[in-house]
């Protein structure tokens, strides 16, 4: 199988190509080499590279910032992905489409099935939104829509890696305890993914994180603790929990936003671990990765 993946200089983009099953051929494309929001480029790549199936991880993930660049958010997140919908279609392949638990408000207090009614609060939320809408209307349903939340890897910048450089400065930490979803390493995501492309034929909307529920305060503390078990950290820093309202951000972001990943778990017949033992498991190796 011919595999392009776009955005693949991001962190889930390098857990793809670090976890490519050897048995396909894997083009990885970063934005210098392909511009999602280039029509023309991605349909004369596509029409060139005639793949079986096109991952478009590609995103502007900027959330706060998002705010204020709305246009350049839904020319990416919206736009960007209609494109590569449209060039798959008319191309023959395959497309699995990544999107956020930020397309729900937050308001239900129970886990959210793919079919519940999204209602973004933020303009990325309603940018990733609108490019679910145009990536089913385009491949006629066809495509994967896989919604993840929380994700961290030891590539790139994010919440763990973030947090473990604050650690190391030795400075204290306020962090929210009134937001609740579930811390996802990139690195299940993308096995996910590999076996969505090659094991089964899932179809639409699905959801996919690790296991668990936790506040960004509860998995603050947790990289703390497991940092500190692992060697990362030599000294822990204080950590304090706080409230939205006291640590109000650009963007609006859904108190609960937990997914529920059941019919996608028994789909795709994988268990993810609980999300504490993932993220043990990326801080061994980002541990081991510091050693060499
Ligand atoms: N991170 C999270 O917590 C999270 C949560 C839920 C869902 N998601 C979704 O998961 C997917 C992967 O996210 P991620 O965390 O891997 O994001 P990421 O690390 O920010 O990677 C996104 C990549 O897309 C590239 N990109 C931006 N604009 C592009 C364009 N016009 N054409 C081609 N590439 C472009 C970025 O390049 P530049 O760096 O040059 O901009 C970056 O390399 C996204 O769809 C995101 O919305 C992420």
């Amino acid at each position: 199988m011919r595999i392009l993946v776009t955005g693949a200089e991001g962190q889930l983009g390098r857990e793809l190509l670090h976890t490519a099953p050897t048995s396909h051929e894997v083009t990885a494309y970063g934005r210098a080499e392909l511009d999602i929001t280039d029509v023309d480029g991605v349909e004369s790549e596509i029409a060139r590279r005639k793949p079986d199936l096109i991952v478009n991880t590609a995103a502007f993930t900027a959330v706060d910032r998002a705010e204020q660049e709305s246009e350049l958010a839904f020319s990416i997140n919206a736009e960007g992905a209609r494109n590569v919908s449209r060039a798959a279609m008319a191309h023959g392949a395959r497309l699995i489409h990544i999107s956020t638990d930020f397309v729900f408000d937050g308001a239900r207090g129970r886990p959210y099935q793919p079919d519940d009614p999204p209602n973004p609060q933020s303009a990325y939320g309603a940018s990733k939104r609108r490019g679910e809408e145009y990536v089913s209307e385009e491949t006629g349903g066809s495509a994967l829509i896989l919604r993840t939340a929380w994700l961290y890897s030891r590539f790139g910048s994010n919440f763990v890696t973030a947090v473990l450089q604050r650690m190391s400065d030795g400075r204290p930490l306020r962090i929210v305890a009134d937001q609740v979803g579930t811390p996802t390493w990139a690195r299940g995501l993308a096995e996910a993914i590999w076996r969505a492309a090659t094991v089964t034929q899932l179809q639409g909307l699905h959801h996919w994180t690790d296991a668990g529920v936790a506040s960004w305060y509860d998995f603050a503390v947790a990289i703390q603790e497991e940092a500190l078990s692992c060697g990362l950290l030599r000294q822990p820093v204080e950590i304090r929990p706080t409230t939205t309202s006291d640590y109000p951000t650009p963007a609006r972001r859904p108190p609960y936003s937990v997914l529920d990943k059941s019919i996608t778990w028994s789909g795709l017949a994988i268990q993810p671990p609980h999300w504490r033992a993932a993220l043990r498991s990326m801080l061994l190796e980002l541990g081991e990765a510091k050693d060499v």
